[in-house]
């Protein structure tokens, strides 16, 4: 029986977080962004003091898995937020920085089985909005909708540099460019749980269309679906 999930996967800077929150508080359910959870982790090593560049393995990180406690908080709103051990994330996690590392941390074995259970407990909300790289093939492969987002790099490169904050100091359509080619690739690339569509996913390129013209797409689908 399908899963009451609406999967959005897709590259970096494609949109999708902008996508999935509105989707979900349009149709009135809970929506989880699971990349807030690997870069929650990486904020949380590098705050450990962990060099990432030297020390980004297994073995470093089940330790530090031990000692911390992610879970989302549903606030007043209505809309759920993710702790990190009792603190409410900050901008801190969109950081370049930890954007950077975590596509590193996000290839580790011992992270992904980690959140893989987490993430799969979520579906005891009913339906929810999960956005993420492996949502319809590996977290939740049989979710009742699937959509994969893209757009074309230079596009994403561009909407990634208005995205305050986001972004090194200094950085230009060409560098932001690159760190997301380099995203793309190491999450295309690892051995567990690479980026790619779902074979049953509907990808649907972004490039040409405004947030609002996603957001009905795509609850249009949906309502097909369901009638
Ligand atoms: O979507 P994002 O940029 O916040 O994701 C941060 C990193 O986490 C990204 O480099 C890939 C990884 N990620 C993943 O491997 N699987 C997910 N379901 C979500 C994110």
């Amino acid at each position: 029986m399908a899963q009451p999930v609406i999967a959005i996967d897709g590259p970096a800077a494609s949109g999708k977080s902008t996508v999935a929150g509105l989707l979900a508080a349009r149709l009135g359910v809970p929506y989880i962004n699971t990349g807030n959870m690997y870069r929650a982790i990486t904020r949380y090593a590098l705050d450990s003091g962990t060099d990432l560049d030297t020390r980004c393995t297994d073995k470093i990180f089940t330790p530090l898995l031990n000692t911390l406690q992610l879970e989302y908080r549903k606030n007043i709103s209505g809309t759920y937020k993710l702790y990190v051990n009792g603190v409410p994330e900050d901008n801190r996690l969109r950081s370049p920085e930890v954007a950077a590392y975590s596509s590193r941390v996000a290839a580790l074995p011992a992270v992904r089985n980690w959140l893989k259970a987490r993430q799969r407990g979520f579906a005891a909300l009913g339906l929810i909005v999960m956005e993420g790289r492996d949502i319809g093939t590996v977290i939740f492969p049989d979710a009742a909708f699937k959509f994969f987002l893209t757009a074309t790099p230079e596009e994403r490169a561009r909407r990634r540099l208005v995205q305050a904050g986001e972004t090194f100091d200094g950085a230009t359509l060409e560098s932001v460019a690159r760190d997301i080619a380099d995203r793309d690739r190491l999450d295309s690339t690892r051995a567990i749980a690479p980026l790619k569509p779902a074979a049953d996913a509907e990808t649907v390129d972004t490039t040409k269309m405004t947030i609002d013209e996603t957001v009905d797409y795509l609850a249009g689908r949906i309502n097909d679906g369901r009638s």
